[in-house]
């Protein structure tokens, strides 16, 4: 087994514990890194949610949706009923008063020395509310610490209001802004493939790389999230937040450390150099789409108006073509595209290459060199060059992949994301969280092109399910003579 760096031991208070993305998760997360003994015995987890439960039921209901989503996770039930013992349940209108948060005080009684941190897995028009609460009723001690899931807002206004008002209880220090896709390995993988190797960053550039693309396509189309979603869009719910990082990780300059600070530093610069795109761009740089009824995995699904219940201008896919405007990257466009019931799960990063500036093989021979990294379904990296296909008769190029298959390579289980962010916010690490300037740099750019949008006026173009976005979305490439990568 791996050995794991311990963490300090945690009072952990989830609240909206019922909730999705706790039961789905949250609990799941923490159970994994209990088995694999990372979990300090004095540790507590607390579930907090409005529902009529008490500890044990609580207790249930986790254990239940443990077989839901983290089934094989126990071999050993004695170890997983061990983990349970952990958990404990306030029932909790947080919207209520302070002097009724009595039960939260109690159950955290006796938690000195400890780490405190304040889970929200709420909506999050509460956010503010509860770190209000927290410190009315004195439970956010000065070093207590408070995890953001997103949205933050839903523009760069109501975003600014909700860290204000988080602000005032909790110093940015002690402030977790979760982007799960930075707790993802390739992720991670990106930042140690570009500076632990001689071979990457002198071709990082400008000068070499033709152009990037980052796709997150997703399978499953808004899963009984139509009302958030509605009011959302793709933009807002992928691209302002994990599309926007993932460029950002690729284009930024070499920290000058692994700090937390020097890592958002460079985030920052990248965001403060995207190219806002106005009304005059719009309509060559981007493209709304909406899924109609169509196929997913031999599957018949409804078209979204169908699955909300009515008529909607809202995108559930979005292409950019974005540029970040400084030296190393003027002049590269980095395409960006994501959509609800496309025809696979697949999220990747292509880096492609420039073409070779002569042809000596003919001009058909191999194809551009490009660094592709897969961040999900099957973690990896492959670089695809250019090689001789064996063989006697001629003289044949073809573009193969040297496949760095993270399965193949490593025998580990492969970790969520939400187990890396959730021990690193134990450990006080702020390295894969958004700081609070990104946030609004991110913000300020998503509603430019959101006016930009409502300006312009127009409905998203149609897709049918199970495709691989409407065929704007190809042109627009093609307008540029490139293609999306689409490998069967
Ligand atoms: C969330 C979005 O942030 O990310 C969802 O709100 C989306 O709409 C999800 O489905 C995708 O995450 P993953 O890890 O499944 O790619």
């Amino acid at each position: 087994m791996a050995e794991f760096i311990p963490v300090p031991p945690f009072d952990l208070v989830v609240f909206g514990a019922t909730g999705d993305l706790s039961l789905r998760k949250l609990f799941p997360a923490l159970l994994h890194r209990f088995l694999d003994g990372q979990i300090p015995p004095q540790s507590r987890i607390i579930g907090v949610a409005r529902s009529e439960l008490d500890t044990a039921s609580f207790r249930q209901l986790v254990h239940e949706s443990r077989g839901k989503f983290a089934p094989g996770a126990c071999v050993d039930e004695a170890k997983c009923s061990d983990f349970l013992q952990h958990i404990e349940y306030v029932q909790l209108d947080v919207s209520a008063p302070a002097d009724q948060w009595g039960a939260l005080n109690t159950a955290l009684a006796n938690g000195q020395g400890k780490v405190r941190i304040f889970y929200l897995s709420t909506m999050p028009q509460l956010f503010v509310t509860v770190a209000e609460r927290l410190a009315e009723a004195g439970l956010a001690a000065p070093d207590s610490r408070i995890v953001l899931e997103k949205p933050i807002g839903r523009d760069l206004a109501s975003s600014r209001a909700v860290n204000d008002g988080v602000g005032r209880v909790f110093s940015e220090q002690n402030t977790f802004r979760i982007d799960h896709y930075l707790g993802k390995e390739t992720v991670q993988n990106l930042l140690v493939l570009r500076f632990a190797n001689m071979l990457i960053e002198p071709v990082w550039s400008r000068a070499t790389i033709d152009h990037v693309q980052v796709t997150v396509a997703e399978e499953i189309g808004v899963e009984g999230r139509g009302e958030y979603y509605d009011k959302s869009g793709a933009l807002r719910d992928m691209v302002q937040n994990h599309l926007l990082q993932l460029l950002c990780l690729v284009a930024l300059e070499s920290p000058n450390s692994m700090e937390a600070d020097a890592i958002r530093t460079e985030k920052l610069k990248v965001l403060s150099a995207l190219r806002r795109i106005g009304p005059a761009d719009a309509v060559a740089k981007t493209v709304r789409g909406q899924y109609r009824a169509g196929l997913v995995n031999g599957e018949a699904v409804p078209g979204y108006a169908d699955e909300i219940g009515r008529r909607s201008d809202t995108e559930t896919f979005v292409a950019i073509k974005a540029e970040v405007d400084n030296w190393r990257w003027a002049g590269v466009p980095f395409y960006l595209r994501t959509g609800k019931r496309m025809g696979a799960r697949r999220s990747e990063v292509v880096v492609q290459f420039k073409d070779t500036p002569v042809h000596m093989f003919g001009p058909q021979a191999g194809a551009p060199d490009r660094l592709v990294l897969r961040l999900q379904p099957d973690e990896g990296v492959r670089l695809w060059l250019n090689v001789k296909e064996p063989g006697p008769g001629g003289l044949r190029v073809r573009a193969v992949p040297l496949n760095l298959s993270f399965a193949d390579a490593f025998t580990l289980r492969y970790p969520d994301a939400y187990e890396r962010l959730l021990m690193d916010v134990v450990r006080g690490n702020l390295s894969l969280f958004m700081r609070r300037d990104e946030v609004d740099a991110a913000w300020g750019w998503a509603d430019e092109l959101l006016a930009a949008w409502d300006a312009l006026g127009g409905e998203p173009h149609p897709y049918a399910s199970g495709s691989n976005g409407p065929t704007q979305s190809a042109l627009m490439l093609d307008r540029d003579g490139r293609a999306w990568w689409d490998p069967e």
